[in-house]
């Protein structure tokens, strides 16, 4: 089970996040994010926001200023990891550093609201994920003694005219956020509540940051969305104001499909990597365009979360289990190299034996490269806490989910077994945790190879000899440059 709970564990660990320092300021701001990549990104927003108010980032919570969560909502248990990271922050407050002030961001910090003020006496600031420019304001109330909160939603903030401040980069990948929010009112999920209406970020506002990425030699951008296959800019705002924009912007509006195409276009060096799809909103259009360039990587994350239709139905997920598998037998029949993976919710509302096996037969029919699995867990808020019973027992949940995580086990073995014996192109993006001597390093499918550091550094294109491999790691020999450097 090892590669699959070591990338569920990446989606919830939380991480103190550190930047290069600015030297007239003087204010600590200690900053970790839990949850997704999303919030990765927002939390780089914020350092740069905050950069402009004096902060300067600190991996020591005992001598922080100022001390930011940003926080996730997703499951109950990602709630109960931030909770505890407060319990542990009263205790350095108490301790060491009764001047540390608290502000918690994100998911729950919209979720919650004023609530949080009572529930964590702890917390003197809460701020959602729309809500970041007010910080300067809000840092001034809670200056003059006052809690302060602002968790209004917007239609049109992407926060695209901020510059991020990178935190605890390798130097060569980074995230660039295209869109925000969701509209697809998944019935399990907390995100359309917490992040709100979908907006799309201005193309020239994307293609800036990138380019300030390429001026500072990153080499891999993923642009990051919670659904980027419904990226649409036609001049901002929501998504269902489309209709009413004028014909000049309708006539030049752009997708998602032409979004990609412009980047790898403009940047022929930069890899590009997206996330995440869905299956409802994904054209054919995008799989044309990743064939079409070589730096768009052959990637694709496509979370399905059951094989059952009845499941489906009840997710709100716009599509069947066959339309999947079309879509899917379309994908491999453009681009037959592609990795894909998935996520997966085992034991939601109503789930049936028969509904399980569906999806563990349609884990077998797709063999996916990498999965993300959890057990369903009722958030509040959501329709199907309001309408559906969690009637699937907590054993049973646990049962099913092992089986789901030993079968995509058996298949990311299977997949990651085919690339022995070939020699493969991957851009080195760090240091082996295991082996100071090896570089880790990153193919066009997303999987991870280690080899002999030698004369090679870090952010080059290697090409490497694959000769072996754990169930999600190859192993081999670097034997040259390849053409991309
Ligand atoms: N489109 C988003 C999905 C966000 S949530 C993205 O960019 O990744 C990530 C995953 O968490 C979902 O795909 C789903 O598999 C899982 N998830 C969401 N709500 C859940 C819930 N209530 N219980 C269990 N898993 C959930
Ligand atoms: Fe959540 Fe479904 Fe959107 S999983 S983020 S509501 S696509």
């Amino acid at each position: 089970m090892e590669q699959v709970e070591k990338v569920i564990d990446e989606k919830i660990q939380g991480k103190a996040l550190v930047t290069e320092s600015k030297q007239e300021n003087s204010k600590k701001l200690f900053i970790e994010s839990y949850g997704c990549q999303m919030n990765m990104n927002d939390s780089e927003i914020v350092a740069s926001i905050l950069s402009e108010q004096g902060f300067n980032t600190t991996q020591n919570l005992e001598n922080a200023d100022l001390v930011l969560v940003n926080t996730c909502s997703i499951r109950e248990k990602a709630e109960t990891t931030v909770r505890k990271r407060l319990q542990k922050y009263n205790r350095v407050k108490k301790h060491v550093n009764p001047k540390m002030k608290v502000g918690v961001l994100g998911c729950m910090a919209e979720r919650l609201k004023e609530k949080f003020l009572e529930e964590e006496k702890i917390v003197d600031l809460v701020v959602g994920p729309d809500a970041y420019r007010d910080l300067p304001n809000l840092l001034e109330e809670i200056d003059a003694g006052r809690d302060a909160v602002n968790v209004i939603l917007s239609k049109d903030e992407t926060y695209g005219d901020v510059s991020p401040v990178r935190l605890n980069s390798n130097g060569v990948s980074a995230f660039v956020s295209i869109t925000r929010g969701c509209d697809n009112m998944c019935t399990f999920c907390v995100v359309p509540f917490t992040r709100g209406r979908e907006r799309s970020r201005d193309p020239k506002s994307i293609i800036e940051e990138i380019q300030s990425m390429v001026d500072k030699n990153f080499k891999e951008i993923t642009l990051l969305g919670q659904n980027v296959d419904s990226y649409l800019w036609y001049g901002g705002g929501l998504k269902k104001d489309f209709k009413k924009a004028s014909e000049l912007a309708q006539a030049t509006a752009v997708g998602f499909a032409e979004l990609l195409d412009l980047c790898a276009k403009e940047f022929p060096k930069t890899r590009f990597r997206f996330s995440t799809s869905n299956p409802q909103d994904m054209s054919l259009d995008v799989i044309h365009v990743m064939a079409k360039h070589k730096n768009i990587c052959k990637y694709l994350h496509l979370p399905v979360q059951s094989g059952s239709n009845a499941m489906l139905k009840a997710m709100n997920r716009q599509h069947t289990r066959e339309e999947y598998k079309e879509l899917v037998d379309n994908i491999f029949r453009i681009i037959p190299e592609i990795a894909l993976s998935q996520d997966m919710i085992v034991g939601f509302c109503g789930e049936t034996e028969e509904d399980h096996q569906d999806t563990l037969e349609l884990l077998e029919y797709v063999k996916y490269d990498y999965g993300f699995m959890f057990a369903y867990s009722e958030r509040p808020g959501t329709l199907a806490a309001k309408k559906m019973e969690d009637d699937v027992p907590k054993e049973t949940k646990q049962r099913r989910l092992a089986e789901v995580i030993a079968l995509q086990r058996k298949h990311g073995l299977y997949r990651t077994q085919q690339h022995l014996g070939k020699t493969e192109e991957f851009l080195i993006e760090g240091t082996s945790k295991k082996d100071p001597n090896q570089w880790k390093a990153r193919n066009t499918q997303n999987m991870v190879a280690v080899f002999a550091k030698g004369d090679y550094k870090l952010g080059d294109f290697v090409n490497v000899k694959i000769e072996d491999c754990t169930s999600a790691t190859l192993k081999g020999t670097a034997i040259g440059y390849s053409d991309n450097n």
